[in-house]
């Protein structure tokens, strides 16, 4: 059983390692970590190899996106890190997916983004031209994602209880849109509050703005933790 900490991965949406450095000074209850595309762009694997020695988990945030053949490339090279969770698009189908899969080595997780929680039904309808509801389109990705031996997938809390009952509570799900209430939600549009995502069943909380954003990181990320222990 993780514990409670262990649930909050916090996004280092950062540019720098003297920023990330400085962030989890302020923040000396966090357990794991995510580093997206702005930061992995910046500095590259050796943070990576520098987080896994502070004793931190990492959710390494690419989201692959590529022919089959390319995606794997990228996910073989990436599992070599040492990531404890990599993620790809599962947009990118069945086969880019299943070739993906066969690249993971060691103890890495890897896990399909079903819809961006930036991404509102109008969006998917009038944009992406993708016809019928978030939720049958998050499910049907997410299902396919399990098909291709995937062990999860990034959805909105909004989605995980569909998930759960339909694909099994094994199958893990890693929720950003998580927004404590009063925090303002910027661009993520399919939010939950870190206790009504702990009560929809999600593993994994990803937060990132109303913790390093904060002016006190340490009591933000506190008082996240108290109301998801209150409910799990
Ligand atoms: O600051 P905030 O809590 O909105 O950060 C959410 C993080 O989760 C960002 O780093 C974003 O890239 C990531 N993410 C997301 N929606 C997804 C997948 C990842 O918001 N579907």
């Amino acid at each position: 059983m993780i514990n409670t900490a262990e649930r909050i991965i916090i996004a280092l949406d950062l540019r720098t390692k003297q920023d990330v450095l400085a962030i989890l000074k302020k923040i000396p209850q966090a357990q794991f970590v995510k580093v997206g595309m702005e930061l992995f762009y910046s500095t590259g694997p050796d943070l990576i190899v520098c987080l896994k020695e502070m004793g931190l988990k990492v959710f390494l945030d690419l989201k692959v996106h590529d022919i089959p053949n390319t995606a794997y490339g990228a996910i073989q090279v990436l599992s070599q890190l040492g990531c404890d969770i990599l993620n790809l698009h599962c947009a990118g189908g069945l086969e880019m997916m299943q070739r993906a899969r066969e690249a993971i080595t060691g103890e890495t997780l890897l896990i399909g983004v079903t819809q961006l929680t930036s991404t509102d039904q109008q969006v998917l309808n009038t944009q992406l031209k993708i016809s019928g509801s978030i939720e049958d389109c998050v499910l049907h990705y997410a299902s396919m994602a399990q098909q291709a031996g995937l062990h999860g997938v990034v959805c909105s809390p909004k989605e995980v209880g569909l998930l759960k009952s339909k694909l099994g509570t094994d199958f893990i799900t890693v929720t950003p849109g998580v927004r404590p209430a009063g925090s303002g939600t910027q661009d993520q549009k399919r939010i939950m509050t870190p206790k009504e995502a702990i009560q929809a069943g999600s593993d994994y909380l990803v937060i990132g703005r109303p913790i390093v954003a904060s002016s006190d990181p340490q009591e933000a990320f506190a008082k996240i933790l108290v109301e998801m222990e209150m409910v799990s």
